[in-house]
């Protein structure tokens, strides 16, 4: 009997493996496909406030038909949810905006070097406004965080200080997201599929002028003129529908996964990230550069293993969790 129960157990957890291999798997190779349309679609027509909106809308209207057709169920939400999700979507907005103007400016590689220092924003937001301390080990992970990504930025070889401010405001950007969504998302019913399907929605409501105004319709129709020739309408709604598939994985994944696996599952997709586009865009990297990117992985690699889960249960979220979101 004992046998056989431990023989069960064993074959729960292996299932429970495959399980989370084939989350991280779906969720990494949806972000490559979106970082590698995004770019393409950037090149030929870089309106980067049009595309993020863009972004917003086409999963905010995959959601929706999901809803009306009963594929998934609808949230139950009430004044009061909206009310809390408003900073999480503003916060979301200036993050998802910002990481676009970076690509829409620099190397996709580039961008992902630097946003895989969010945790030392993170830490260093909590310690600095909010007065949290962390253990030693954390503070001493923010070495190599910050120490490589600044070794690959000065090593840069296309280095554009725009690009390099919008992966740095999105970094930011997302910290608050996690800090106003711990609050937000404490207690509601409402499942992570769905509670993303709302940011993006009210997401939407918010970017929407700012993108008239920043940019415009009379930009973006001489603009799509000279792009036609070298992509088409299905390109934009490729990079729009990769873009709400890969979040809504992640949220979905996070309700298999500690905070903890999540974070370190994120440091492994920017891997995945930078190298196929180095490889997909030929991007010219010095091995000075590689070098800062690699230092600036492995930091974030230590701080997901000293970051200690049970901080994450009671001050804010130090890591790049979505629970938080
Ligand atoms: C965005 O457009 O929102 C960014 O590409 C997000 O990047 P991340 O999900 O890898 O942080």
């Amino acid at each position: 009997q004992p046998i056989e129960a431990a023989a069960q157990e064993v074959k729960s957890e292996a299932a429970k493996r495959v399980k989370i291999g084939i989350y991280f798997a779906t969720w990494w190779a949806l972000n490559v496909v979106f970082n590698i349309y995004n770019k393409k679609v950037l090149n030929a027509y870089p309106y980067p406030w049009l595309t993020s909106t863009l972004s917003l809308a086409c999963g905010s209207l995959m959601m929706l038909i999901s809803w009306a057709t009963r594929i998934a169920e609808a949230p139950k939400t009430d004044f009061e949810f909206w009310k809390t999700l408003f900073p999480v979507a503003v916060a979301h907005t200036i993050g998802h905006v910002a990481a676009t103007v970076s690509m829409s400016k620099v190397a996709v590689s580039f961008t992902h070097i630097i946003k895989s220092g969010e945790p030392a924003f993170s830490v260093l937001v909590s310690s600095l406004l909010l007065g949290e301390s962390f253990p030693p080990a954390v503070y001493l992970s923010l070495v190599p965080i910050i120490g490589g990504c600044a070794l690959a930025a000065v090593t840069e070889l296309n280095f554009n200080m725009t690009g390099f401010m919008g992966a740095m405001i999105s970094n930011l950007a997302f910290v608050f997201r996690n800090i106003f969504s711990k609050k937000g998302m404490k207690g509601n019913s409402v499942s992570g599929m769905n509670y993303y399907a709302c940011l993006s929605m009210l997401s939407l409501v918010i970017l929407t002028p700012f993108a008239i105004a920043v940019e415009g319709p009379q930009m973006w129709a001489a603009g799509w003129e000279k792009a036609l020739s070298q992509i088409g309408p299905q390109w934009v709604a490729a990079q729009s529908i990769f873009y709400h598939l890969y979040n809504q994985v992640s949220y979905m994944s996070l309700d298999q996964i500690s905070p903890l696996t999540f974070s370190i599952g994120n440091t492994m997709k920017r891997i995945s990230v930078i190298v196929s586009s180095i490889i997909i865009f030929r991007t010219p990297v010095q091995p000075i550069n590689a070098v800062g990117a690699a230092i600036a992985i492995l930091g974030t690699f230590l701080y997901s293993q000293v970051s200690d889960p049970v901080i994450h249960e009671q001050t804010l979220c130090i890591s790049d969790c979505q629970t938080c979101r």
